[in-house]
């Protein structure tokens, strides 16, 4: 009796997906509405932003995800100022779709990559790190790209827009990487809802295309994901860093507890590990150094910079994945399949319209409410 009831839900379940198949075929144009805004931005087939990643992000992945029709970012962070020409280059003969420089306003080099991204008149620029200034933000315009920064508050984001940037980045603190203290929740409700001059990108624990059907249909024109790019086949860092994720639960992506309030850090999102615990180690030391006058604020922060980096580097590249850096966001609990950038992307796609058809039946299904 059991065994017939689970498979009658079994054939239910099967008749329902198959519908869901054919409807979503011919359904696909509530998709390409809802993210036109998007879509015409960025000027791709696919609104979604592969987020740079410092040591991940390189010209090749670059490319493989434009050709694939949605959106990559160069991370210029770990480059030398040469290296970013030649990167962009390089970038710039691969894919002849959009794509955009990924500049950290706090890395040491940052005033030349500016510099070396107008040169080459790459299309798109993204600050990140902390906020562009007025003249930067004037310069990067001047050569023709278009400007996308990170905004974290409702004001922010109005001084931002008033400044010139072209569209904004909301990444809540559930993503990989140097994050923020707020949710993505929150920030939906603080910027999202209140702000609509320029396209809104949304980032920080996306993994879902039902997720993102819901994000698109509060506003956003597209989303930013990062962890869920780590792991595809195209993405070239250590197959042990790619195991990890495989392997982590999302409560396992914690960001760094900031030591005191002498040193201000900007927290970072990784894998725990003893690579964590080097890092309390590292804040206490610079602490000890700035009460004796040792370091300035700027040197110690740029000193933990420079260990952001080499540790990412160590995981990345040589797969150290005890005492290297694993960046990664919560979302790392919502993905463990490692698949080529096509199909990651298709399954997003797949799965956001399949959504969008959902709710619009849903609200087709609702009765009028009759009170007796
Ligand atoms: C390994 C790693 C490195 C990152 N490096 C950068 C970077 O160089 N510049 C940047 O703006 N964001 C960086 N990020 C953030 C991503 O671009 C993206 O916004 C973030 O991963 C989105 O959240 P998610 O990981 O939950 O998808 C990094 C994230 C990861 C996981």
């Amino acid at each position: 009796m059991i065994r017939k009831k689970k498979a009658k839900k079994k054939l239910e379940l099967l008749q329902q997906e198959f519908l869901f198949a054919v409807i979503i075929r011919e359904k696909m144009e509530y998709l390409e509405n809802i993210w036109n805004k998007g879509k015409d931005f960025l000027g791709v087939k696919t609104p979604i932003i592969a987020g740079a990643m410092t040591w991940i992000s390189d010209s090749q992945f670059v490319a493989d995800v434009s050709n694939a029709g949605a959106f990559g970012c160069l991370a210029a962070g770990n480059m030398t100022p040469e290296m970013l020409d030649s990167e962009i280059k390089k970038t710039q003969e691969l894919t002849k779709n959009p794509f955009a420089v990924n500049l950290i306003t706090i890395a040491p080099h940052y005033k030349n990559h500016l510099k070396v991204a107008v040169e080459n008149k790459v299309r798109y620029i993204v600050f990140a790190g902390s906020f562009p200034r007025q003249p930067e933000i004037k310069t990067a315009k001047a050569s023709g790209a278009r400007i996308l920064s990170f905004a974290s508050t409702e004001s922010i984001a109005k001084r931002l827009i008033n400044m010139g940037v072209d569209a904004l980045i909301l990444e809540g603190s559930e993503a990989g990487g140097h994050v923020g203290h707020v949710s993505l929740g929150i920030l939906l409700q603080q910027v999202l809802f209140k702000v609509d001059e320029v396209p809104i990108f949304v980032a920080g624990g996306i993994a879902s295309g039902k997720y993102i059907a819901h994000l698109l249909l509060m506003g956003a024109s597209g989303v930013q994901l990062g962890t869920y790019f780590v792991l595809t086949e195209e993405c070239r860092a250590h197959p042990k860093f790619k195991q990890s994720f495989i392997k982590a639960k999302a409560r396992n992506a914690i960001s760094t507890p900031q030591i005191g309030s002498e040193l201000r850090i900007v927290a970072v999102r990784a894998l725990k590990n003893k690579g964590h615990d080097q890092f309390s180690d590292l804040q206490m030391d610079l602490i000890q150094k700035r009460r004796k006058n040792e370091i300035s604020l700027t040197e110690a922060q740029f000193e933990v910079e420079k260990f952001w980096m080499g540790a990412l580097r160590k995981a990345v590249q040589d797969g150290d994945v005890e005492f290297g850096s694993v960046m990664a966001g919560q979302s790392v609990g919502l993905v463990d399949k490692i698949r080529p950038i096509k199909d990651a992307l298709d399954l997003l796609i797949q799965e956001t319209n399949l959504e969008l058809v959902r709710i619009r039946k849903k609200f087709q299904d609702i009765k009028p409410y009759r009170s007796i």
